[in-house]
């Protein structure tokens, strides 16, 4: 399958069936998320692999109750330190500069200045499970298993269900195994004349 293939038939599969992953393809599909750009080669990223049953259903319950992702044979739970905090940085740190034309200083200086230390760090650090998370959809889709990104998560009690320390947190889910049975059709895209502009806004 080439890579446009993948990105064609990867869909959300949100019921599995029980058929085990074969060891090989499970470590290319993690290759394949170790192999992910991070901002600064920061590589903030850990992916728990939970096949214990019991596991699975308690995280599928922090996930809402959406139990049906505990069918799945593997579960992955992209776990990223939650340290990083603009408060504690040198006045030249690159990080900080990048953060400032982004967001803004006063945004920066107000985010600082927050004593929920904990929630800010999960806040910088959501984004760092998104490209590995991507890789592995794709590595997944190239073997013919299917995946489901899982953003409805309560954060604290994963961590709890992994044992994370206090520095890392868990911010998404992914069920990871073959579909029991095929959705009929795929999800809709919007048309590429609404997602897409060449050049200046206006001459959409
Ligand atoms: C960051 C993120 C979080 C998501 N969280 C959930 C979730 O908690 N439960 C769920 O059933 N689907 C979840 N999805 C799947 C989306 O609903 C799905 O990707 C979207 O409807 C498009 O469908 P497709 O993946 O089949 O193309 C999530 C997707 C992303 C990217």
């Amino acid at each position: 399958m080439n890579l446009m293939e993948a990105i064609t038939k990867r869909r959300s599969i949100r019921n599995y069936a029980p058929t085990l992953i074969p060891r090989e393809i499970l470590d290319e599909i993690l290759e394949a998320a170790r192999l992910a750009p991070s901002g600064g080669n920061g590589q903030n990223c850990c992916y728990g692999v939970v096949t214990d049953e019991h596991m699975k259903r308690k995280l599928a319950q922090a996930a809402g109750g959406q139990m049906w992702i505990a069918e799945a044979p593997v579960v992955i739970a992209f776990c990223a330190n939650i340290e990083y905090n603009t408060a504690n940085l040198p006045e030249d740190d690159f990080s900080l500069a990048v953060n400032r034309l982004r967001y803004g200083r006063e945004m920066l200086d107000y985010l600082s200045g927050c004593k929920d230390k904990r929630g800010l760090g999960i806040m910088w650090a959501n984004a760092c499970p998104l490209i590995p998370g991507t890789h592995i959809t794709l590595a997944a889709t190239n073997h013919g298993l299917d995946t489901c990104w899982i953003g409805y998560l309560d954060v604290a009690k994963a961590g709890e269900i992994l044992s994370l320390p206090s520095n890392m947190a868990c911010f998404y889910l992914m069920p990871l195994g073959y579909a029991a049975v095929e959705p009929k059709k795929k999800s809709t895209r919007k048309p590429v004349e609404e997602v897409v502009f060449y050049d200046k806004w206006e001459a959409r």
